[in-house]
């Protein structure tokens, strides 16, 4: 009587899929915002506002990651190779996003760094998003379980974080 009884007892990976690449695109959105400034006179503050979310949402993102998926990630798809890359890129991307948390516009290779920390993002995306996530989505994880939990470690540390940021005080909000 009853159909698809494998997919009835598997847990949904699809909203920890989405979940993660949502992110990914906020993130890619934010970097063209900053790519359109590139040229402009006067953009400094505007620039300063979206690097600011940029890193935020990186580091928010990467942390979740980090302690959310990738220790289950690395034990379900056996592919240390893989797992170990992803480490050592998210911690390349961290250390130019601390020397641009600590930088202005107007020092010199401000610009280059962005750029520089957009195409580590984007080759880490691409690695992330044709390997690892699809062999997450074959596996057993419990997909919803953890989407849960990747919501709510964000939202705990967005909330750390707004208070630790409360002198800088502002954002940059695309749209
Ligand atoms: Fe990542």
């Amino acid at each position: 009587m009853t159909t698809s009884k494998q997919t009835t007892l598997k847990s949904n990976t699809k909203p920890l899929i989405k979940l993660i690449k949502q992110d990914h695109e906020n993130v890619k959105d934010l970097f063209s915002e900053f790519e359109k400034l590139h040229d402009k006179k006067n953009s400094n503050e505007k620039k300063t506002l979206i690097v600011n979310q940029i890193c935020h949402e990186l580091t928010l993102h990467a942390l979740a990651e980090e302690k959310i998926i990738y220790p289950v990630a690395r034990e379900e798809i056996n592919d240390t190779d893989l797992m170990d890359e992803a480490d050592v890129e998210h911690a390349g991307a961290k250390n130019l996003i601390k020397e641009l948390s600590s930088m202005d516009p107007s020092d010199s290779h401000y610009d280059a760094k962005v750029i520089v920390l957009k195409e580590y993002i984007e080759h880490h995306v691409k690695e992330e998003e044709s390997e690892m996530l699809p062999k997450l989505e074959k596996s057993d994880i419990d997909g919803e379980g953890l989407a849960e939990k990747f919501i709510k470690f964000k939202e705990k540390h967005e909330k750390n974080n707004i208070n630790s940021n409360s002198q800088k005080g502002k954002s940059y909000k695309s749209t």
